[in-house]
């Protein structure tokens, strides 16, 4: 069953795109054997649309962050991109700050139809149109009529980059944007300390079981960030935060770079990764971050593991080698 539904999805993302909701269930409905029940449509739904949706849906700090921007930054008569659509959450806060227009794409199709849905019901369909369609696909004339005024995007993930926000801010700026476009977000930082943690170390890398040496299926383990919520793992963090990484949306080129900085223990241990998390700067002195601290936050922080855990001693510094990609970030230590 699993397979079949697997099937479905990987159709439904190459399917054309249908009039409504209820069409592309009715599709859907035809691809799976023996009909979509309640219970298959679900999950199929889980497959193609990640239940952080909700957590971010009730991030009251983060919808107000966003919407305090967007009545920062927007001008009467803006025509607003939003890239990410979502539920139009961040659309119609950029109507009711004051913008003529939305434009408002979004990749994943049945997501776009509810969206429409919502925005009807909230009575704001003449002014903002759900574009189905990937933000790098959109045609200027056609999806948008002409080069927006401001961007808004929220395609960030734990670890700042892993949604694709780098690539999504380069290509609205050289396709989409007027030259002086206002940006949301107008910066971010990403920061990072030493982790200290056999326990997180333990769910991405093996050495012995039951007597027996299992290492080399550490071939398998995660070696890009993945996302935990640092406050439930027994840790200590054996750095002060460390500045890694800084963009400025605006005026940066946005491109992969290799950054390289000094960090002193501030106590002795075993360092089995990074923690890294960012601060956003919305604009207007908005500020939205994921700092351990931070345990409201939907958003975790991000661990990059070490598979050869690396002894360290408070005083004597060591350099980190950031590896920024367009998507990923990835960090070395040598002493
Ligand atoms: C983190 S959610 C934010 C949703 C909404 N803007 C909000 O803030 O509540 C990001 C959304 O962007 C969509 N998305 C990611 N990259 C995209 C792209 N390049 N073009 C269009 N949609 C994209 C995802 O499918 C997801 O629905």
């Amino acid at each position: 069953m699993t397979d079949i539904l697997d099937d479905a999805v990987r159709l439904a993302n190459a399917w054309p795109l249908h009039e409504s909701i209820e069409s592309f269930e009715a599709n859907l409905a035809r691809h799976v054997p023996e009909g979509l029940s309640g219970n298959s449509l679900n999950r199929i739904y889980r497959k193609m649309i990640p239940r952080w949706h909700f957590a971010m849906l009730n991030d009251v700090a983060r919808n107000q962050a966003f919407s305090s921007a967007l009545q920062a930054l927007t001008r009467s008569g803006d025509l607003v991109l939003d890239v990410g659509a979502g539920s139009g959450l961040l659309a119609m806060m950029a109507v009711r700050a004051g913008a003529r227009a939305v434009v408002s794409c979004e990749v994943v199709e049945p997501v776009t139809h509810i969206a429409r849905r919502i925005i009807e019901a909230n009575g704001l369909a003449d002014r903002i149109s759900i574009v189905p369609k990937r933000s790098s696909l959109l045609t200027l004339g056609q999806d948008l009529p002409a080069r927006a005024d401001l961007l808004v995007t929220e395609t960030v993930d734990c670890g700042l980059v892993g949604e694709g926000l780098l690539p999504i801010i380069r290509h609205a700026r050289a396709e989409l944007l007027k030259e002086d476009a206002r940006i949301i977000p107008a910066r971010a930082k990403v920061f990072f300390s030493l982790l200290e943690s056999s326990v997180i170390h333990r769910i991405n890398f093996a050495k012995e079981a039951a007597g027996f040496d299992v290492s080399l299926f550490n071939r398998f383990s995660t070696q890009e960030y993945f996302p935990v919520r640092i406050s439930t793992w027994d840790h200590a963090l054996l750095s002060p935060p460390v500045e890694a990484l800084s963009f400025d949306f605006r005026h940066d080129a946005l491109e992969p770079q290799t950054v390289r900085v000094s960090v002193t223990p501030s106590r002795s241990g075993v360092v089995h990764g990074v923690l890294f998390w960012f601060e956003l700067d919305l604009g207007g002195g908005i500020l939205l971050s994921n700092a351990p601290e931070n345990l409201s936050s939907h958003w975790m922080q991000a661990v990059q593991g070490f598979e050869m855990p690396l002894r360290v001693e408070a005083g004597r510094p060591l350099c980190a080698e950031i590896n920024q990609g367009l998507t990923s970030i990835h960090f070395a230590l040598t002493p």
